[in-house]
């Protein structure tokens, strides 16, 4: 008897050390519960004792899992063992508690991080807006907008990313919704009279951190250029954007990016791999970090297809 109680005690201290091995050891504890019931039916005195004790673990034990707050046992030299075990078994759901405490405040933490670098990022653009303001030549000034709406567009990820729910995925679709809507504003594309076609049909479309930035930049980069060089003499100015997804035969989920207007077109016998601007450098090199590929689509216009595949985003809803 004082054998199986030993063993049930090394149980338990185990118990305390590795928390993923709560189930097993709780299985371990109600099996050999039961065997000592078996051995002890022919003794009425021997079974009432160890059935009261089996009732109290099981009462122990089952408190565990239900809330981590467990009932003392009771006092008395035949319950110190029980008394121990509950001790043990006590502080593991005390841990087990702690720990998610931990993980809410992380999260909070995670959520605070989103904010404070959305505000300084926010800070940052305010302050190349003001000195801006001095600057009387306009290429160079066109220069400081263009390097605001960069980390705007950045910025727009952070501040999704705290509202989301877990702080790791955002809505692409809403992003991009908001972030067409913020360019439109900043590129006076109305008072242009540019028209802006949107489209998106994607399912998975909830995105990481290192896909939404990438994507939102090229998005940037790509409708900054039809505003800035298609429309110099169009008569109907128009800004098409597709976003669609498609799912290959393999089950990857491949995006692809189309933003084309019916400008001008860009300069005969251009190589965007080869080009010396930094704006589609960084397309090329967004693209690249998507593991995408480029291609100029030939139409009246520039139009720019981006395709890629992205393992890590999430079905919405
Ligand atoms: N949509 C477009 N229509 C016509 N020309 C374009 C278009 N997009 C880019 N270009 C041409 O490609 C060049 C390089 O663009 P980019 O690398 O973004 O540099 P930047 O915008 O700083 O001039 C532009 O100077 C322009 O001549
Ligand atoms: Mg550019």
């Amino acid at each position: 008897m004082k054998k199986v109680l030993a063993d049930l005690r090394t149980t338990v201290n185990r118990l305390g050390k590795d928390r993923t091995a709560v189930a097993v050891s709780k299985k371990a504890i109600l099996q050999k519960l039961t065997k000592l019931e078996k051995e002890h039916l022919h003794d009425q005195k021997v079974q009432q004792r160890d059935l009261l004790r089996m009732d109290e673990l099981l009462q122990v034990v089952s408190g565990l899992s239900a809330s981590g707050s467990l009932p003392k046992a009771k006092t008395g030299p035949r319950h110190d063992q029980l008394d121990q075990m509950a001790e043990a078994i006590n502080t593991l759901g005390g841990e087990l508690k702690n720990s998610s405490v931990t993980l809410a405040e992380k999260e909070a933490l995670l959520k605070e991080v989103h904010h404070r670098v959305k505000n300084n990022l926010q800070i940052i653009t305010s302050l190349l807006q003001l000195q801006s303001a001095t600057i009387k030549d306009l290429e160079a000034n066109q220069k400081f907008t263009e390097s605001c709406n960069r980390i705007r567009t950045m910025a727009m990820v952070h501040d999704r990313l705290y509202m989301s729910n877990d702080f790791s995925k955002i809505d692409i679709a809403e992003y991009m919704r908001g972030l067409i809507k913020f360019l439109c504003s900043s590129y006076s594309i109305s008072q242009k009279k540019i028209g802006l076609d949107l489209s998106i049909d994607i399912d998975y479309g909830m995105f990481a951190i290192d896909d939404a930035i990438p994507l939102g930049l090229i998005l940037n980069e790509l409708v900054a250029n039809s505003c800035k060089y298609a429309f110099t003499d169009s008569k109907k100015p128009k800004i098409t954007i597709v976003f669609q997804e498609t799912l290959t035969k393999t089950g990857d989920h491949t995006f692809n990016l189309e933003v084309s207007d019916n400008g001008c077109g860009l300069p005969n016998g251009m190589d965007i791999n080869q080009s010396n601007s930094l704006g589609l450098q960084l397309v090329v090199l967004l693209t690249e970090q998507l593991g995408g590929t480029i291609k100029l689509r030939k139409q009246k216009g520039a139009s720019f297809r981006i395709r890629f595949k992205n393992k890590h985003c999430l079905k919405k809803g």
